[in-house]
This record gives structure tokens, C-alpha cells and sequence, in this order.
């Protein structure tokens, strides 16, 4: 594993929103490589809670936590448990709280995770030790299933004749391999302009629904938005259009926006509460060009941050 690294990105817009203070409590809820982490830390002399369900992300985040001693508490959990996990701990309110989401380098370069359909490696796609592979998903699930989620997590335009010949192959070879897979839907889907690999899409739905990741981040939003004292900051990095469909949506909520309704609606005037929150990222924040060139994975990255205002 040591030849991997993850670099993270956005990190010092991030930490700048963030803005952690002296003495005060924050969390990472997607601890990764520690990138973001180790940057908090430094920021200011705080306390960090740090998340992440992948066992062996929290296995190497242990050198992190003895260079600041007292400081960092790495939990392995998910985050949509995170009022349990920081109440076990003894945590009940945040002064902020950062989320940088989807798989890190490690994650997606380590051909034995199987999230990679550029290396082979046996189809699994789980980031943390629970649940059910993407090998058990393709190969049980149906194909009227197999199409929607393809489609509503892949925005794969071409997923139900992707879902048959999936369905049609496993009936004479399960799926083992991510190779075996990304080699049946390159049959079915041609290559466009872009140079997108046509196997992209269809492993991003099926890395989004083996690890039930948008139930999650909803679970997360709404978890640490009730445990942000006033003043307190939450600051989300995206990287698809639907983990920023969320997040955007979540955020104009908690500020009274009414999210989706026409500004012309009058019932959006009774629908929407007292704002709990405000906007600090008006439109999400992206990576600079140089940050783009230096690291492709930033191309994606939406970045949005809001304040919950005093009660
Ligand atoms: C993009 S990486 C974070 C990188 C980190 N900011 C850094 O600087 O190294 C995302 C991490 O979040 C974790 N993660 C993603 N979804 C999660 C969830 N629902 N619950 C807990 N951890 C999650 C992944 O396992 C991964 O390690």
C-alpha cells in the first residue's frame, strides 16, 4: 500500500471555511488520508474527530494521532452514524465539521479494492467491511433493478441494455472480477468523443449503491447540522452532480431558501421555517485551473459551506 497516496483536494478553501479555533471541537466526517485532518490540526490548537468507515484508513491515520497527541480521535464508523458515534465519545455538539466525499486514492488505485476498471481486481467496491459487494449486487440483483440503478445513480443513458447483457451473462458465468465486468459493458456501450472510459458511469452506480452512499450523506447533513452550536461551520466537498444535488438542496433548506419552489410560489413563504443556518458559498466554490492541472480529480469538485446562526 505504500506506493499510494491521495491528494487532497480543496483542501485550504476547505480548512479556510472551516476556519477551526483555538480550543474548540470540530469533526472530519470523511477522514481518508488525513489530508484535510492534518491541515485542521495545524489550523489551530482544536480538538478533531475524524470518521471513516474503511478499517484501513483508520489503521493509518494512527501515526496522524500520535504526532498530535490528545487531539485527534479517529473513529471507524459511517456517517450516518454520526450522533452515535461522537455521543459514545462523549461529544455532543460541534464548533464544525468538514466533509470531503466519495472513495479516496487509495481506495480507487489499490486494484484488490475492485472500485478500478482500469486494473483488475475482484469486483468489490466496498469501503468499509459491511454490506454486500458489487460482485454479490450484479450478480443477484434484477434486471429491471440492475437498469435503475444504473440509471439513477450512473445517469447511464444506456443502462437497461447494459442490465441485459449483464442478466444474460451471469446466467451462464457469475462476475468475479472488475475486468470481466468493465469488459461486458464496453460490449454494449461505444466509446463517445469525451475519451470517457464507457465502463465510468455504470461503476460509479454500482460504487454508490454498494456502499448506500447518498442515503448517507443525507443521514450526515442532517446529523451534524443539529449538532453545530452557533457560529459553527459545515463545509461539503462533492464530486458528482448527485452528492452536490444534495448537499445544495440541504443547504438552501436549513437557510430558509425553500429549495425548489419558485420564487413566485406563495406557499413557499409558509413552507419554510425560521433559517437555522447561512449560506457562506453563495454558488459552490471550484478548484483553480492550476489545481485542476496538478490533480484531475479536482475537475468535479463543488465545494459548499454554511453557518448556523445563533438560536
Ligand atoms: C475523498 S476521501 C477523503 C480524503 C481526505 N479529505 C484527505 O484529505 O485525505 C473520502 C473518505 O471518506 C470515506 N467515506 C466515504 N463515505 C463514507 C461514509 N458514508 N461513512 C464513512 N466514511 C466514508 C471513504 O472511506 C474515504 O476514505
Amino acid at each position: 500500500m505504500s506506493g499510494f497516496s491521495h491528494i487532497p483536494v480543496l483542501r485550504d478553501e476547505a480548512v479556510a471555511l472551516l476556519n477551526p479555533r483555538e480550543n474548540g471541537v470540530y469533526l472530519d466526517g470523511t477522514f481518508g488520508g488525513g489530508g484535510y485532518a492534518r491541515a485542521i490540526l495545524e489550523a489551530s490548537r482544536c480538538t478533531l474527530w475524524a470518521i471513516d468507515r474503511d478499517p484501513a484508513a483508520i489503521a493509518r491515520g494512527a501515526a496522524l494521532a500520535a504526532s498530535y497527541p490528545g487531539r485527534l480521535h479517529l473513529v471507524e464508523g459511517r456517517i450516518s452514524e454520526i450522533l452515535r458515534l461522537l455521543n459514545a465519545g462523549g461529544v455532543r455538539a460541534l464548533d464544525g465539521a468538514v466533509f470531503d466525499l466519495g472513495v479516496s486514492s487509495y481506495q480507487i488505485d489499490d486494484p484488490a479494492r475492485g472500485f478500478s476498471f482500469r486494473a483488475d481486481g475482484p469486483l468489490d467496491m466496498r469501503m468499509g467491511k459491511d454490506g454486500i459487494s458489487a460482485a454479490m449486487l450484479v450478480n443477484t440483483v434484477s434486471e429491471s433493478e440492475l437498469a435503475d440503478i444504473l440509471f439513477s445513480f450512473g445517469e447511464e443513458k444506456a443502462s437497461r441494455r447494459i442490465a441485459k447483457s449483464i442478466v444474460e451473462r451471469r446466467r451462464m458465468q457469475k462476475f468475479e472480477t472488475t475486468a470481466d465486468l468493465a469488459g461486458v459493458i464496453r460490449s454494449v456501450v461505444r466509446p463517445d468523443k469525451s475519451g470517457i472510459d464507457p465502463a465510468t458511469r455504470s461503476f460509479q452506480a454500482l460504487r454508490i449503491a454498494v456502499n448506500e452512499e447518498l442515503a448517507d450523506i443525507e443521514a450526515a447533513l442532517a446529523q451534524t447540522a443539529e449538532m453545530l452550536a452557533p457560529g459553527g461551520r459545515l463545509v461539503v466537498v462533492s464530486f458528482h452532480s448527485l452528492e452536490d444535488r444534495i448537499v445544495k438542496r440541504f443547504f438552501a433548506t436549513a437557510a430558509g431558501r425553500g429549495a425548489g419552489a419558485s420564487r413566485h410560489d406563495p406557499s413557499r413563504l409558509l413552507a419554510v421555517e425560521k433559517p437555522r443556518f447561512r449560506l457562506i458559498t453563495g454558488s459552490a466554490k471550484t478548484a483553480s485551473a492550476a489545481e485542476v492541472q496538478k490533480n484531475p480529480r479536482a475537475r468535479s469538485a463543488k465545494l459548499r459551506a454554511m453557518e448556523r446562526l445563533a438560536a
